[in-house]
């Protein structure tokens, strides 16, 4: 059978100005250095940098964006659309974020309507579920995350369209991750999920996983049953650590 092409993903949230940019373009300098790794790559910055990102060019690099509204215009002040986010350049757009379902009371209703906006856009959806540390203690993990799924994907959620991001809240920022044990069984039961809701396409819907994944780690993540990549934050932000990281699809 085929199985995905892995996604590593760096998402930089709130930090970067245009500094910034000349770790985009070492981390272009690194790929090319690099025999080519077995995995598609992508920077997520902020709204404000896509353009600027996607200006460079690079083949090896995708950009995305962080968020988007459930809308494709209209009159939201402050808001980003798919449609915009789309023509600045941007390939991918995280959606379902355990930031923004914290800090801007998120619910999976809301991140279902914000992914059908991005198919509407043209561009992939990284849809990101997660269990708290409470939730995890008192053994929901399973229940809260294949609940969350259930709700935040579109029932038109394809292998192009989509990828489900698994990042445990406890695990983000932390330095503390999973066991690689662990890792596999939620991933697994997440793409037993994604079997059945799905079919066939649902084995090569991409689960990558998030939450404190540094060069050091990626290996053994990345090489966990069903596992197809990785969400990365704060190691996304220096080309030396993400490349590290991309390293665990290297030969
Ligand atoms: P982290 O963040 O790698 O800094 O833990 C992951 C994420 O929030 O996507």
């Amino acid at each position: 059978m085929d199985t995905p092409t892995p996604l590593v993903a760096g998402n930089w949230k709130m930090n970067g100005t245009s500094d910034q940019i000349t770790e985009f373009k070492k981390l272009v300098q690194l790929l090319s250095g690099n025999s080519s790794a077995q995995c598609q790559v992508a920077i997520c910055p902020p709204f404000t940098l896509i353009a600027a990102l996607a200006a460079e060019g690079a083949e090896s690099v995708h950009v995305g964006a962080q968020d988007c509204h459930a809308e494709l215009s209209g009159a939201h002040t402050g808001d980003i659309s798919a449609a915009m986010v789309a023509d600045a350049g941007a390939k991918f757009i995280i959606v379902g974020h355990s930031e923004r379902r914290a800090d801007h009371e998120e619910g999976s209703e809301l991140i279902r309507a914000k992914a059908q906006a991005v198919y509407k856009a043209g561009v992939t959806a990284i849809v990101c579920v997660g269990e708290t540390e409470s939730e995890r203690d008192a053994g929901k993990t399973e229940d809260v995350v294949l609940g969350q799924l259930l709700i935040s994907l579109p029932d038109d959620a394809t292998s192009t369209n989509t990828v489900v991001g698994y990042e445990p809240v406890w695990a983000i920022g932390t330095g503390k991750t999973p066991t690689v044990a662990d890792v596999a069984e939620i991933h697994t039961a997440i793409r037993g999920a994604l079997v059945e809701r799905f079919g066939d396409d649902g084995h090569m819907l991409r689960i990558i996983y998030g939450g404190s994944v540094k060069p050091s780690n990626a290996k053994e993540l990345m090489t966990a049953e069903n596992v197809d990549g990785a969400l990365v934050g704060g190691a996304s932000l220096k080309a030396q650590d993400f490349n590290g990281i991309i390293e665990a699809y290297r030969a």
